[in-house]
């Protein structure tokens, strides 16, 4: 009794600032919903444009923010500052049972460092991915973001592996498959390639492209590079890059503009890009997420990044690594092969049911059931 006294009175808080974010968190809010859980959202305001944060909590039936921080952008250093204070006020403010970070953004770096100071706990979704590339942002926020939580969902089984290998009380690591996957299943009934094909006047194949890995886009003779390999799968097949604000300026000083094979369209909202995915002969993207859904989708994906986190996909999906000299082969071996898996089989657990697992375990947590030694320290 005393368990479900304490449920009840439980707040959990998601802290949310980025696109994929959005994707992730909105089958575990639903799941917890369905199970009864007081919860809110917390959005940084890392995204900000519309076509960035809004048209998300539109497309997946998101709960308005309790609270948006406003944090927008700037250095590493600044706008992790500012996130750190905005929220310790938040958590502050309304002294939650649990917070859930997503992902590996600044806004779940910076959630993870005020919770673990305030004694607030915390369950990650997403735990255990490693590119072992620290030069990656990414990577860092992965690692201390692994290293605070109290519970760590894990998508795929390597990340066990990762966590154990670094210390990572076994006991507080869940594999509960993929929300991002749950995500696109509550989505397939709407993704119809036909009128955002429309839209863009495309009658055939076609390919799409997202870009925007700082180590791709941030320095200029890199992004030269990107842009002539890019334009190289453009004279095989029409092109379309819906461009994330980030490359904006530095791809088009590179040479990324409109030409007779090639669209730069402003970013799209979660079912026209997935729509667009759903449709197209082959997806060219440095996204970490973008690698996921095309594995689901069956659609041909080629990563320009010289590792991934997400090996699972290139061993179980449709992913390749390249790099932007051997893109151009690779998009016309794509083009003529199809989508090739070499095991057959999809990752496990992919199955449009993790957010429920996850909600299972916070629900069990919150009541004080199933918790190891060090959690169970910090509830109540
Ligand atoms: C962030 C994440 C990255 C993730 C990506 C998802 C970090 C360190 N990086 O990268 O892991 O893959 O989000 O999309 O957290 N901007 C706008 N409008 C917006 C948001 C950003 O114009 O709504 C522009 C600003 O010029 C900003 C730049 O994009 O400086 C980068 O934004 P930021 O959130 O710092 O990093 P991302 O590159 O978006
Ligand atoms: N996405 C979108 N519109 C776009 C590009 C991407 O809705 O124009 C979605 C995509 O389907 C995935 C998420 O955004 O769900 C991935 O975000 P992003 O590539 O920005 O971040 P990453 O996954 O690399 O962290």
């Amino acid at each position: 009794m005393k368990g479900e006294v304490m449920a009840e009175n439980a707040l959990v808080l998601h802290v949310l600032g980025a696109r994929p974010n959005f994707v992730k968190a909105a089958p575990v809010v639903s799941a917890l919903a369905e199970l009864g859980v007081r919860q809110g959202i917390v959005h940084t305001g890392q995204h900000y444009d519309a076509l960035m944060s809004d048209v998300f909590f539109a497309d997946l039936g998101l709960p308005e923010p309790i609270a948006n921080l406003g944090v927008g952008s700037g250095t590493h250093a600044r706008q992790t500052a500012a996130l750190l204070t905005g929220l310790e006020d938040v958590m502050t403010e309304h002294s939650p049972s649990l917070v859930v970070v997503y992902g590996d953004v600044n806004s779940t770096l910076a959630a993870i460092l005020v919770c673990a100071k305030l004694h607030v706990p915390t369950a990650h979704v997403e735990a255990g991915l490693r590119s072992f590339d620290r030069d990656m942002p990414e990577e860092v926020n992965r690692v201390v973001t692994d290293a605070l939580a109290d519970l760590l969902f894990a998508t795929s089984p390597e990340a066990l592996s990762h966590l154990a290998n670094e210390g990572v009380d076994p006991a507080r690591v869940h594999l509960v498959g993929n929300p991002m996957i749950d995500s696109l299943f509550s989505a397939l009934p709407k993704l119809d390639p036909a009128p955002i094909q429309e839209r863009l006047g495309l009658s055939g194949r076609y390919a799409v492209a997202t870009l925007h890995r700082p180590a791709n886009v941030d320095d200029p003779e890199s992004a030269r590079e990107l842009v002539n390999a890019v334009a190289e799968v453009a004279e095989q097949v029409p092109l379309i890059v819906p461009l994330h604000p980030r490359g904006r300026g530095r791809l088009a000083e590179a040479g990324l503009v409109d030409g007779p094979n090639m669209k730069i369209i402003d970013p799209l909202g979660y079912v026209d890009f997935l729509s667009l995915v759903r449709g197209a002969a082959l997806v060219v993207t440095d996204s970490g997420g973008v690698q996921e859904e095309t594995t689901m989708l069956g659609v041909p994906c080629l990563t320009i990044r010289p590792n991934t986190e997400r090996p699972i996909t290139v061993t179980h999906g449709t992913n390749r690594l390249v790099t932007p000299a051997s893109l151009p082969a690779a998009a016309g071996k794509s083009l003529a092969d199809g989508a090739t898996t070499p095991s057959g089989e999809l990752p496990p657990l992919w199955d449009g049911a993790a957010g429920p697992r996850i909600a299972r375990v916070i629900a069990a947590w919150l009541r004080g059931d199933n918790l190891s030694p060090a959690a169970k320290g910090k509830v109540g």
